[in-house]
């Protein structure tokens, strides 16, 4: 049913951000980016093949399915970054003083609250001050010594260890000299030790609390199972383990000063009990 296709070929669109697919040397679809996961495109001209190309992609890509999840997203950033620096300077510079990395859902008021969607377009969003970047890049071109304050959830441990360097020594540029920043992260201490030590109270609250196993097989419910989700995270997107010791060693290598391990503040921390149950705070100055 797909032999007269041909061998399906891929190219990276870099300015539409998009992998284009080539059917007889033709370009006749893209794959893009849909939340997490990838969308086929057939371009108008070629809707006859939608079906064709679809079953071609099962069979040819099967055993690349990640890598062109991966490439989606890596072409998506190149566009978006683009875009969202264009848009930097319909930024206010109030809003620039406090910045919120991998924000989510959680967009804060007042603040330049930042995430990547590879699904969206780049650019600043006003009504939710909101800008759309790939972090793994470093900040957006900030003025330098201009930002009062940082903050971020459980975000640093979705960056390689040298993209959190490369971040960390832009926010490091970005702050005023005594401006702070604040990391909450998942205190993956806090539960190694309850499965170490087989704190079935421990263990058992938090695959309820949540939901960790509502999908999953139940021959994936076992205790590593649970300890696999924290350290991996669901589409494996963690990658690094911080606690308060390699992170403040950062810091101090990176120049940052009085770095310091804190309790949870109401004022600036995620409310989410979740959170607060699984995380630890750690802080530092320009
Ligand atoms: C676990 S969520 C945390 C969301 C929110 N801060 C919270 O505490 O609920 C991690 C966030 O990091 C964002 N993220 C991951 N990689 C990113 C990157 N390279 N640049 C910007 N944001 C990224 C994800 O899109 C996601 O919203």
């Amino acid at each position: 049913m797909t032999d007269n296709l041909g061998p399906l070929l891929v190219a990276l669109d870099a300015t539409r951000g998009r992998v284009l697919l080539f059917a007889n040397g033709q370009a006749v679809a893209a794959l893009v980016a849909s939340g997490q996961d990838v969308k086929l495109e057939v371009f108008p001209e070629h809707a006859g093949l939608r079906q064709q190309l679809l079953a071609a992609c099962r069979t040819q890509f099967v055993a690349l399915k990640e890598s062109l999840r991966h490439a989606v997203y890596e072409v998506a950033a190149l566009k978006v970054n683009t875009e969202s620096t264009a848009a930097m300077n319909s930024i206010p510079a109030e809003t620039g003083r406090r910045v919120h990395m991998g924000c989510g859902g959680e967009v804060r008021e007042g603040w330049l609250n930042i995430d990547y969607a590879p699904d969206r377009p780049g650019g600043y969003d006003v009504r939710r001050s909101f800008l759309n970047y790939d972090l793994r890049r470093g900040l957006p071109p900030l003025e330098s010594a201009s930002v009062d304050l940082m903050f971020s959830s459980h975000f640093f441990e979705h960056l390689r260890r040298e993209e959190a360097v490369a971040l960390l020594k832009s926010c490091r540029a970005a702050l005023k000299p005594g401006g702070l920043i604040r990391f909450e992260l998942p205190n993956f201490q806090k539960s190694f030790r309850a499965y170490a030590s087989g704190d079935a109270t421990f263990l058992d609250t938090a695959i309820s609390t949540h939901r960790v196993f509502d999908r999953e097989p139940p021959w994936a419910r076992a205790y590593a199972d649970l300890i696999s989700r924290a350290v991996y995270e669901v589409d494996y997107s963690h990658k690094y383990i911080w606690d308060a010791e390699n992170m403040g060693n950062l810091l101090r290598a990176l120049g940052f000063n009085d770095v310091s391990e804190d309790v949870y503040r109401a004022d600036i921390d995620s409310a989410h009990e979740i959170r607060r149950e699984y995380s630890f705070y750690i802080q530092a100055r320009a």
